[in-house]
């Protein structure tokens, strides 16, 4: 059964400005903390890397590969990301929306999702914390890390939690047909095993930003919406700049961007 949790991935390009090495977006922050605050329901953030995490991770050459990396390297991203997480749980604390920062490794046992902490998030989320996990650089095994981009993180929390709206908030309005004349795709259908050949599925990726950071960019979003949609869920891709879409969609009202429509 689909709880009413609402699981959202704030896009490093909202969060940060990915151009200039380690700047947030405090502004934007600000505003979807404002927003988040209106909501009245079970909330679960994940958040991306940006100007922090993929500044760090180009710099020592990591990826989403598993392997031997420099152990700097390692602890850099990471901490980079702590920085960051700590901005995002500061913003939200002052809108008192009671933030609880995630670890993504303390979701993993032996490299893997560990249900029973995962479930935990769910269970925070009943009295009144939001906890907020982030793409990292993770341990998996035998001295080997891996970069692991919050979308992924998005589909390893929906498998588990099943929650009633997943929403990717990144730097532009949706995916679009294609650059010229940036025309948004309204709804992606995504049927059991196979995606539904119509025109719209042709979508140009070179049409939305960021397609080569460390974990794969837009390319990465729209594989990750479409493993959620095949587990059943609606997948939106929303402005998050417009923090407005994100209390549109979750008060089901009319809202700009794209959803793939999960297999009912
Ligand atoms: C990246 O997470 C995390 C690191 C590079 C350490 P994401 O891949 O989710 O980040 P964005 O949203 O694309 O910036």
């Amino acid at each position: 059964m689909k709880s009413r949790l609402v699981l959202i991935k704030l896009g490093g390009s909202v969060i940060t400005f990915k151009e200039k090495p380690l700047s947030a977006n405090y502004t934007a922050i600000n505003n979807i903390s404002k927003i988040l605050g209106i909501l009245e329901i079970p909330l679960i953030i994940v958040h991306g890397g940006g100007s922090y995490g993929h500044y760090w991770s180009v710099k020592f050459d990591m990826h989403t590969k598993l392997q031997n990396y420099d152990p700097h390297g390692i602890s850099v991203v990471h901490s980079s990301m702590l920085t960051l997480n700590n901005i995002i749980l500061d913003a939200f604390e002052k809108h008192r929306l009671n933030p609880y920062g995630i670890s993504p490794s303390s979701l993993l046992l032996n490299g893997r999702p560990s249900s029973n902490k995962i479930l935990e998030l769910k269970k925070m989320t009943k009295n009144n914390i939001i906890p907020v996990t982030y793409g990292d650089a993770v341990y998996i095994k035998n001295n080997k890390y891996s970069i692991m981009s919050g979308d992924v993180l998005m589909t390893m929390l929906s498998k588990i939690l099943n929650p009633s709206k997943i929403i990717f908030a990144i730097n532009v309005d949706g995916l679009y047909t294609n650059l010229r004349d940036k025309k948004i795709i309204k709804e992606i259908k995504i049927e059991n095993n196979k995606t539904r050949k119509n025109k719209q599925m042709k979508i140009n990726l070179r049409s939305n930003v960021n397609i080569d950071d460390v974990t794969g960019g837009i390319k990465r979003k729209i594989k990750e919406a479409t493993k959620i949609a095949k587990m059943g869920n609606d997948v939106y891709f929303i402005n998050g700049l417009v923090p407005l879409q994100i209390q549109n969609v979750v008060e089901d009202k009319k809202f700009k961007g794209t959803i793939f429509k999960g297999k009912i």
